[in-house]
């Protein structure tokens, strides 16, 4: 047939393309293995090595669209959530990024258990900031102390002065590791908040740490992960071995799991709740696996006669 006549049910150009490069390549048809690397990733549209932004907001819109009207609620009124350009996607008309879908999560969680408002907060690795805006938009809370290694405190010190309005920025303490022990605290705080950070702390360090919230804190919340995973096919490894060896050292649980297997990650629970009670006496009230992330577990604890 001459090139200037139109066929029938002809490919397209795409397709053509498909058949003259993954096509020609003999391994990208091996039954063996096409699901994984091969043909199957131009029959469908969730090839795992190129599509992280694609993952990323598939996963926060499918969150999005689980939020109950109280969280949703709670998102709205967390204004300047676009500061920094987060990865977002528009839900009900909200734009919703991951990280305040998590911190909206958290924040039910914890307010089922412990009465915010008026009440004092302390952080231990608070990032740049973003429960600390969660928490301060939706509760008037008398004081939200962040602990922090110096350049996350810096970091978020701009952050909260951006995106708090002047009221609530006053009410923000940032305290440094070094001056910890000479700082002058409050008589208690009503509630520690620890998310993931403790689990890439030493396992001395968050003693410590467990040591200061008995002695400090009326409640406890943690969301860390349940230990640790070895799985190159999840990241490749990509920032070197040396940088995965000093990931499962840290933290008071190195256990080595499949992280996406539902029985291994329940299997490790009563250690996490072992290795995050402050000390004994304080009772866990409540605690669960904390979605997305497979291997991540939350808690919450009171101290003794709280
Ligand atoms: C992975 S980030 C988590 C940030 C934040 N909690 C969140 O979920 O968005 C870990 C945080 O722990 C802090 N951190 C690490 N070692 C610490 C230490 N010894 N004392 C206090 N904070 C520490 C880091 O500076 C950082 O702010």
């Amino acid at each position: 047939m001459d090139s200037g006549t139109k066929r029938k049910y002809e490919q397209s150009p795409q397709w053509a393309q498909i058949n003259d490069s993954v096509f020609a390549d003999e391994s990208a048809t091996d039954l063996a293995r096409f699901k994984s690397d091969g043909i199957n990733y131009k029959f469908t549209m969730w090839d795992p090595r190129i599509n992280g932004v694609r993952y990323l907001k598939t996963l926060i819109y499918n969150l999005a669209s689980t939020l109950s009207p109280e969280n949703v609620a709670r998102l709205r009124r967390i204004g300047n959530r676009q500061v920094g350009a987060p990865v977002t996607i528009t839900y009900d008309g909200d734009a919703i990024c991951m990280d305040y879908l998590l911190a909206v999560q958290e924040l039910d969680f914890v307010s089922g258990h412990v009465e915010l408002d008026g009440g004092r907060v302390l952080e231990i690795g608070a990032g740049y900031g973003r429960t600390c805006h969660a928490f301060l938009a939706n509760h008037d809370l008398a004081e939200y102390c962040i602990i922090d290694l110096p350049k996350s405190l810096e970091m978020s010190r701009r952050y909260l002065r951006e995106v708090l309005d002047e009221h609530q920025f006053a009410k923000v303490r940032f305290v440094a590791v070094g001056d910890i022990d000479d700082a002058a605290w409050p008589e208690r705080y009503d509630l520690c908040v620890n998310i993931n950070s403790f689990a890439e702390m030493t396992a001395e360090t968050v003693a410590d740490y467990l040591e200061l919230i008995d002695v400090r804190c009326r409640a406890f919340y943690t969301k860390n992960p349940v230990g640790k995973y070895l799985d190159a096919s999840l990241d490749g490894h990509v920032q070197g071995a040396g940088t995965v060896a000093l990931a499962l050292s840290t933290g008071p649980l190195t256990d080595i799991i499949d992280i996406h297997d539902s029985d291994a990650v329940a299997g490790e629970r009563a250690k996490f709740l072992s290795a995050y009670r402050p000390a004994d006496g304080w009772v866990c009230v409540a605690d669960g696996w904390a979605k997305p992330w497979s291997f991540y577990w939350q808690a919450l604890y009171l101290a003794p006669g709280a």
